[in-house]
């Protein structure tokens, strides 16, 4: 069968090709923030260097302060440079200045958006934008609903006309429970409609993370074995060596289940877990994922089979640091988790029986997120127990970050006369085999919302399946009274050291 395409030379289902964003502008709210600041805006100009943005596009920043346009020029361009990934242009730079706009208000204030939508129309006009639009709400959850309603209200949130396009980009996080998070969806897809909105989770913008589809449906070596008749269980980690920093508006009342299991670590175990999708579509996959998440169910035990702790002072990186409590900001009778352990089983016939495990914390041993499938041990061995002593199980490591790549791990014969068996791992690293580096995960997000591109973004049923496993182990933590602790620097509490021996396991020490 032949197909014709416009350009010959341009097959539109080859994804090896670059993709290269059409004519648009980008709003960001909360344009002064910290995440506009140390990623968007950064990534804006890695895209732009990289050649994926149109010369015709613009970035209107709109936040509550005072800045003329140059001043606001300048400090985006701080931004910018500060955070760049690849190599600092000033050409590139004065490109994306030109259409670069500032709109001073707050988000009561009709003023400020005649403004922006007045700002919007000269940019079709002059900088040839086109009328395509997208939102970021980068700013605080309780902003979502104004806002969304105020670009209703002025009628920002529908395109001009049919061949042009307005989205929306919804930072999470997506509510704090079940019940907030649908009240969330139904504020926003009351504006947008439901192709419109992109909610951003950037673990989805990451190179590693979507090498997990590629790992498990490129390779025919992995899937036979990627079942409860192989995989003892799964442990996921995301563990972080920062404190909370200058967060703390932010993550006290949150702590690390909301802020990161719901989200990221749920959605890397989906990946782990789901059925070949028919197509790599945003609508194929989500099928898959959902299915997971459906069939996803917190543990019967809750007192068993979670564990949350707090970090007190402790080390590291070789200072002494403050505990949780001790952080500007912090009440001193907070209550809330800087780590949150979970076993989650999946009932589907392909994983029953097989517990996955997920942890998340701040300030411990060291940064690293990686997904380790462990195996059964070999169903006989032919060794006396002396010799396979040290082997432990088998397992597979995604490495997601920082030192990306995958290990596998098993046993080999240690060199000698004698017969000794020891763990050994096989490596691939990105580093050491491809030439080009990852992109950071923004920049991928960023582009794919502005070529309307919405595989990596997570849908309104993905979000609230992912409250209701969440809801349960969360009002059995808010039902308790008191907190574990582990020292700074540590790997988590005796608690979760616990859990995990109850049912006859260990965490691995990354
Ligand atoms: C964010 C969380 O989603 O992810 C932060 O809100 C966390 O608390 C951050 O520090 C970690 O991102 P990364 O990409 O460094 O793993």
């Amino acid at each position: 069968m032949s197909t014709q395409y416009s350009n010959p030379l341009r097959d539109p289902n080859d994804r090896r090709l670059p993709r290269i964003a059409g004519p648009c502008g980008l709003v960001i709210f909360g344009v002064t923030g910290d995440l506009a600041q140390r990623k968007l805006i950064p990534a804006i100009y890695d895209l732009a260097n990289r050649g994926l943005l149109p010369p015709s596009f613009s970035l209107i920043g709109f936040a509550r302060h005072d800045f003329d346009i140059e001043e606001f020029a300048e400090r985006t361009k701080a931004a910018a440079k500060a955070g760049a990934r690849t190599q600092w242009r000033d050409s590139v730079w004065d490109q994306l200045a030109g259409g670069l706009r500032f709109v001073p208000g707050t988000f009561d204030d009709d003023a400020a958006w005649l403004n922006l939508a007045s700002t919007m129309k000269e940019l079709d006009q002059q900088q040839g934008t086109g009328g395509n639009h997208a939102f970021y709400l980068s700013i605080p959850p309780a902003f979502f609903d104004v806002v969304v309603s105020k670009l209703k209200q002025h009628g920002l949130a529908d395109p001009d006309d049919e061949g042009s396009w307005r989205r929306v980009v919804v930072e999470k996080p997506f509510g704090h429970d079940l019940q907030s998070a649908q009240k969330l969806n139904a504020a926003v897809a009351e504006v947008f409609p439901r192709e419109s909105v992109f909610r951003i989770d950037h673990y989805l913008g990451k190179e590693t993370v979507q090498n997990i589809l590629a790992f498990r449906f490129a390779n025919g070596m992995f899937e036979p074995i990627w079942n409860n008749h192989y995989v003892d269980h799964v442990q996921i980690t995301m563990a972080e060596d920062i404190g909370i920093g200058t967060r703390a508006g932010y993550y006290d009342g949150i702590g690390a289940a909301r802020d990161v299991i719901q989200n990221h670590l749920l959605q890397l175990m989906a990946l782990i877990a789901m059925e070949e999708p028919v197509s790599f579509d945003a609508g194929s996959l989500r099928i898959e994922k959902q299915k997971i998440l459906a069939n996803a169910r917190p543990p019967q035990r809750l007192d068993l089979h979670t564990a949350r702790a707090q970090y007190v002072e402790g080390w590291a990186g070789g200072v002494e640091v403050d505990g949780y409590l001790g952080e500007e900001g912090i009440p001193p009778d907070s209550l809330t988790e800087t780590y949150a352990a979970i076993r989650v089983d999946i009932g589907t016939r392909r994983w029953a029986g097989v517990p996955f495990y997920l942890r998340a914390g701040k300030r411990l041993g060291r940064r690293v997120t990686e997904v380790a499938v462990v195996f059964k041990q070999a169903p006989h061995l032919p060794f006396s127990k002396l010799e396979v002593e040290e082997l432990g199980q088998n397992a597979l490591v995604m490495r997601i970050q920082p030192d990306e790549g995958v290990t596998l791990r098993f046993g080999a014969k240690v060199p000698g006369t004698t017969m000794e068996i020891r763990d050994v791992n096989m490596d691939f690293a990105y580093g050491g085999t491809f030439v080009q580096s990852s992109p950071e995960a923004y920049e991928r997000l960023i582009l794919d919302v502005l070529l309307g591109d919405p595989p990596l973004f997570p849908q309104h049923e993905e979000v609230e399946l992912s409250w209701r496993i969440l809801d349960p182990i969360i009002e059995h933590w808010a039902r308790q009274k008191r907190i574990d602790t582990y020292p700074a620097g540590t790997w988590g509490p005796e608690s979760a050291d616990k859990m995990l021996a109850r049912d006859g396991r260990r965490w691995r020490r990354p």
